[in-house]
């Protein structure tokens, strides 16, 4: 029997009802108390859940609490997760660490001073998705992978988000920030650490209308760019070619597709946690069909769609595995897979990908990480119920 930990839960909007349902996967995780800014919202959660809303102040002061689960707004991530690691509570938070690289510095130098965890999202990449991927590709099935295509681009939130500001606004908003941690992720998640980077980015509308809610037909301005087209160079010198959009209608391209000089793979959406894996090994030959629906964490389990938590029925969604490996690491004093080192890598990577838009020059990333070996279904197994 795993120790289950005690979490207090700030942040009390949309994604936070995917980690309530994560309690429901996982043996070692279970959510106390929560706080928000807004107190409503906090109150609101804490019926909805049975659980006790406390103040900002009182959810880091709470000795029951062991770690703080940080599902606030992207700047916001920096204070909540600092106030966390200076009260002596582990820290995981929602993507990306936070918004700026010198922060992020400082809450892994925080939390190895504490000796305390500090994890972060996305965990999508401990999914069956990714992993088989990762299982595929160390096979050596398609060689040794030299090139590749990510891609991620659609119109944008401000259809279906009653307040899209935040994700046009000048620090924080754009696809890289926003997207960008998942196909960084899962691509660092399979290739390793990446060298340089070289991008470019353009802004298509200046302005957006608000879709929906009280302020529906609002217009407001766009104050970031919003298209990103970047080269990654990985340490193993491969070249992926990355697209990062909210200028796009539609396309149909797949999410990764990577070359190796033996075949080809097409990975998983890096959002989610199941999906099939494809390979094929020559010419205008059969694309093969690995499946991960019969896999834990791959398995489907959305039965309805929500905007909300941006779900489908066709989806695997276990947001809140990292969580719960996380505290079993803790337990097992062992380093856990969705930790510190690689979100400030991925932020590392996001902020060259932004300043390389801006300068025009190759920018070459001042960090590395270590890259955990795969999730087995025997490892999974341990922390689920
Ligand atoms: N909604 C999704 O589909 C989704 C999916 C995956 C990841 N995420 C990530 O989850 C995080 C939260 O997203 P969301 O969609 O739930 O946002 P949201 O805006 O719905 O909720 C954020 C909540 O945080 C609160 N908050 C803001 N600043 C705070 C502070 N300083 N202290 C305490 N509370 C504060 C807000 O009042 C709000 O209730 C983001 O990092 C986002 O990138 C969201």
């Amino acid at each position: 029997m795993n120790k289950v930990f005690n979490v207090g839960l700030v942040g009390c909007g949309h994604i936070s009802e995917t980690y309530f349902r994560a309690q429901e996967y996982f043996n070692n995780i279970k959510i106390i108390k929560c706080a928000d800014l807004n107190i409503e919202a906090a109150d609101n959660c804490a019926k909805e859940y049975g659980i006790e809303s406390v103040s900002l102040d009182n959810i880091f002061k709470d000795k029951d609490i062991e770690i703080i689960l940080n599902l606030t707004i992207p700047k916001a991530h920096f204070e909540v997760s600092e106030k966390a690691l200076n009260s002596g509570k582990h820290s995981y938070s929602e993507k990306p660490l936070c918004i700026n690289f010198d922060d992020g510095k400082k809450l892994l130098e925080l939390a190895k001073k504490n000796n305390l965890y500090l994890g972060s999202a996305p965990d999508t990449v401990l999914g069956a998705g990714i992993q088989k991927s990762k299982e595929l590709i160390e096979s050596g099935l398609i060689g040794k992978i030299n090139l590749g295509n990510a891609i991620f681009a659609y119109p944008g939130v401000q259809s279906y988000h009653p307040s899209p500001e935040p994700w046009f606004a000048e620090k924080e908003g754009g696809p890289v920030i926003d997207m960008g941690p998942y196909y960084i992720t899962a691509l660092v998640t399979l290739l390793g650490p990446v060298k340089s980077v070289i991008s470019r980015s353009k802004k298509v509308f200046t302005e957006r209308e608000i879709g929906i809610g009280p302020r529906k037909g609002n217009k407001f301005k766009v104050e970031c760019d919003t298209t990103y087209v970047s080269t990654l160079e990985f340490h193993d010198n491969s070249f992926i070619q990355m697209t990062l959009s909210f200028d796009v209608k539609d396309h149909k391209r797949n999410h990764i597709e990577l070359y190796g000089d033996k075949g080809s793979i097409i990975v998983t959406d890096p959002n989610m946690f199941g999906g099939s894996v494809f390979t094929c090994l020559e010419l205008g030959g059969k694309w093969t069909e690995h499946e991960t629906h019969n896999l834990e964490l791959g398995k489907i389990n959305i039965k309805s769609q929500s905007s909300r938590a941006n779900e489908s029925p066709t989806n695997a969604n276990y947001r809140g595995a990292g969580l719960s490996e996380m505290a079993y690491s803790i337990e097992n004093n062992s380093e856990h897979m969705c930790n510190g080192e690689i979100s400030l890598h991925v932020l590392d990577i996001i902020q060259s990908i932004m300043r390389s838009a801006k300068s025009k020059k190759t920018e070459v990333l001042s960090t590395k990480c270590k890259i955990p070996s795969r999730f087995t279904q025997e490892k999974i197994k341990k922390i689920l119920k």
